[in-house]
């Protein structure tokens, strides 16, 4: 079994971050969102990884490398344009050759591990002998449903009463069900001949619910499970926020930094190496980078400061901030994503004005 995790795509729903960097690379408790699908994957016992990349192929290379620090050998595929889901199986096809392969979208976050997900397909391909004979021919996929409250913004599956996957529409006005597709999905090679059969939708893709109900009509099966725990598509900013909780919610507290006798760490607080507190309060759970130094100031719940970061005289909750930003007299800031470098000062000018200088796709809510 092979892994193919999808990390090219346009990002523009996560504008302006994802003009100078990679969605998939925004950190989540201060480690990549594709780092926790390469894990998972691992985990699942895969070692040889393909990670399909757009323009920004050097940033994935300078973040994982040949795959050597999480235990797997990774290969990259360049895609020369965002194409669509399916349009990645097509041109990975040399990579994945007659492998199976599980198939993962690198701004994806999952609470459940890959490994039950994989050994289910596994057996169902008869990889376990020891189980006996299945009557049943084996399945060409098994995709990952959840249950969602409002099926009609998202691809939603028909299941037959044999619970096998019948038909998937996008976005349905009627839904024939309340399981959306979650982005990880497991095929065997007939994959390659439904990915070739298919043509690009309205708007220009080529689709991988296509490429399914290519196999579903053409009387391959394909199976499902319905997902344990939380799922999020990280693509915007407040679901990357509410990942941000939810996994932060999840750290062991640690201190490898510095506090002096004026601050005070509460709750569930991660304080990495060379980071500094002076007169400050971190009330958690909470993340603070390598050499970050928080002077006079309060981080609240839910928050995630990257290394080098300079903060002073402010007030920071449930919020992201990538490296080496500048905070100064801010009260407060709240629900919000800073990118690398990003300087909020409070100005000491008169006459008071908010002066701001933002790339293009900034956005700013004012109080
Ligand atoms: P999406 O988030 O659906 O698409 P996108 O990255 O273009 O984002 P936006 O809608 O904000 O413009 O893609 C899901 C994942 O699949 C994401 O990690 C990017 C990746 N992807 C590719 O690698 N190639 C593609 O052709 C597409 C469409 C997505």
């Amino acid at each position: 079994m092979k892994g193919l995790i999808l990390a090219g795509g346009t990002g523009s729903r996560l504008r302006p971050i994802t003009h100078t960097g990679a969605k998939q690379l925004v950190p989540i408790a201060n480690k990549p969102i594709l780092f926790y699908g390469i894990e998972a994957m691992a985990e699942a016992g895969i070692t040889e990884v393909g990670l399909v990349v757009g323009e920004n192929r050097s940033e994935f290379e300078d973040a994982v490398g040949d795959g050597w620090q999480f235990g797997v050998n990774v290969t990259y595929i360049d895609q020369a344009e965002p194409l669509g889901l399916a349009h990645c199986v097509l041109i990975a096809h040399e990579f994945l050759g007659d492998d199976d392969f599980v198939m993962y979208l690198g701004d994806n976050m999952l609470q459940q591990d890959l490994v039950g997900f994989v050994d289910k397909f596994e057996e169902a391909r008869g990889a376990h002998p020891e189980l006996g004979e299945d009557p049943r021919p084996a399945p060409a996929a098994q995709i990952l449903l959840a249950q969602v409250d409002d099926p009609r913004q998202f691809g939603v599956a028909e299941i037959d009463e044999y619970g096998e996957v019948i038909r998937l529409v996008e976005k349905p006005a009627d839904p024939p069900s309340d399981l959306a597709l979650v982005g990880v999905y497991l095929f065997d090679p007939t994959i390659h001949e439904a990915v070739r059969a298919i043509q690009p939708s309205a708007r220009g893709e080529l689709e991988i619910t296509d490429a399914i109900q290519w196999l579903a009509d053409e009387g391959h099966r394909v199976v499902h499970e319905v997902l344990r725990g939380w799922w999020l598509d990280t693509g915007k900013k407040d679901p990357l926020l509410e990942c941000n909780r939810l996994v932060l919610e999840t750290i062991t507290p640690s201190n490898e930094g510095k506090v002096d006798g004026a601050s005070r760490v509460d709750g569930r607080v991660v304080i990495e190496e060379g980071a500094e507190l002076v007169r400050s309060t971190v009330r958690g759970p909470a993340i603070i980078g390598r050499n970050t130094r928080l002077v006079d100031t309060y981080v609240g719940p839910f928050t995630s400061i990257a290394a080098d970061c300079e903060i002073s005289d402010a007030e920071i909750e449930h919020s992201v901030v990538l490296e080496r930003c500048r905070i100064h007299g801010v009260h407060r800031l709240q629900d919000s994503l800073l990118g690398r470098e990003v300087e909020v000062v409070r100005s000491e000018l008169r006459p008071r004005a908010s002066r701001l200088m933002l790339g293009d796709h900034s956005r700013v809510e004012l109080e």
